[in-house]
């Protein structure tokens, strides 16, 4: 396996973390280079700094992509943490519902990953609503940085161990069997989800409407502090007043540095 000097590492973290905001400690050496080795040898690079100036120079957006799909940590289940669905479901819409003029829910699951999140809110909304559904919005946008993860996503297709969590029942109502090894999610569910690329990174939000509630769990864990923050400011300018915001459980916003207030573990309320 190809060794990284410190000089590479710190070159190509830096560039990580100013781009994607991903924090890799000096002890992630390791892990980046166990993560990209298997790029070097592909492109025939002899070292990190080839590799680099390979990156930089790449006006086909190839190498980003593979440098991003390496360096995510995309692990994410269905129903995780459940207990955040079970406040979503049972007190986040009811409270909208009634409030709702328009009868348009947006929510967004940022840093959504295979998808397992974004369906999982489309599910409790179809079940949320029922036959009222037609009469509303309820749409989710889910957006990763990363393609890979987006094209399992777009194509709903599970393992039967990756499903195996979901309540008999809604296993039922909302899959459909391929084989023996797997279920792809029906299309009604399939379409309740919007699919997109987007780097949380970027300087601006381009969203033309605020958002009624945002998962952005288990993203920011990979961020430094100050990126976290700035992340944190954004979310809650393009969070409606009363909208709400989930983060993962490890995680934890400081009350001095938000403007969200804490109403449960991990689960922040833009005032009205
Ligand atoms: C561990 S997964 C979390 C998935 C899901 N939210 C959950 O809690 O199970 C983290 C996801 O964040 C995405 N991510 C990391 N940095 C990002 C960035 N700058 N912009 C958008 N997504 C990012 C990764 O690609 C990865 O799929």
């Amino acid at each position: 396996m190809q060794t990284i000097s410190d000089k590479e590492f710190k070159q190509l973290s830096e560039y990580i973390q100013v781009n994607y905001g991903i924090f890799l400690k000096d002890e992630k050496q390791t892990l980046l280079t166990g993560r990209l080795s298997s790029v070097l040898v592909d492109k025939n690079f002899n070292s990190f700094a080839e590799y680099f100036n390979y990156i930089v120079a790449d006006k086909t957006g190839e190498a980003v992509i593979t440098l991003i799909d390496k360096i995510t940590t995309n692990h994410t289940f269905f129903m995780r943490e459940g207990d955040h669905f079970e406040f979503f479901k049972e007190k986040v819409l009811p409270l909208l519902e009634r409030k709702s003029k328009t009868k348009d829910l947006r929510v967004w699951s940022a840093g959504c990953s295979s998808g397992e999140e974004p369906y999982t809110l489309a599910m409790i909304l179809d079940e949320y609503f029922g036959m009222d559904k037609k009469w509303w919005d309820t749409k989710v946008l889910a957006t990763d940085i990363s393609s890979k993860v987006l094209d399992i996503a777009v194509q709903g297709i599970y393992s039967n161990d990756s499903i195996a969590m979901i309540p008999p029942y809604w296993k039922l109502k909302y899959f459909e069997k391929l084989g023996n090894e797997k279920s792809v999610l029906i299309p009604r569910i399939r379409n309740d989800v919007i699919y997109r690329k987007f780097n949380l990174m970027d300087k601006s939000f381009p969203f033309r409407k605020k958002f009624h509630v945002i998962f952005c769990r288990n993203v920011m864990i990979y961020f430094d502090n100050k990126t976290k923050q700035e992340l944190v400011k954004k979310f809650y300018d393009v969070t409606e007043p009363g909208g709400y915001l989930f983060i993962g459980h490890s995680e934890s916003l400081n009350r001095n540095e938000t403007e969200y207030k804490c109403i449960l573990p991990a689960v922040y309320r833009k005032e009205l």
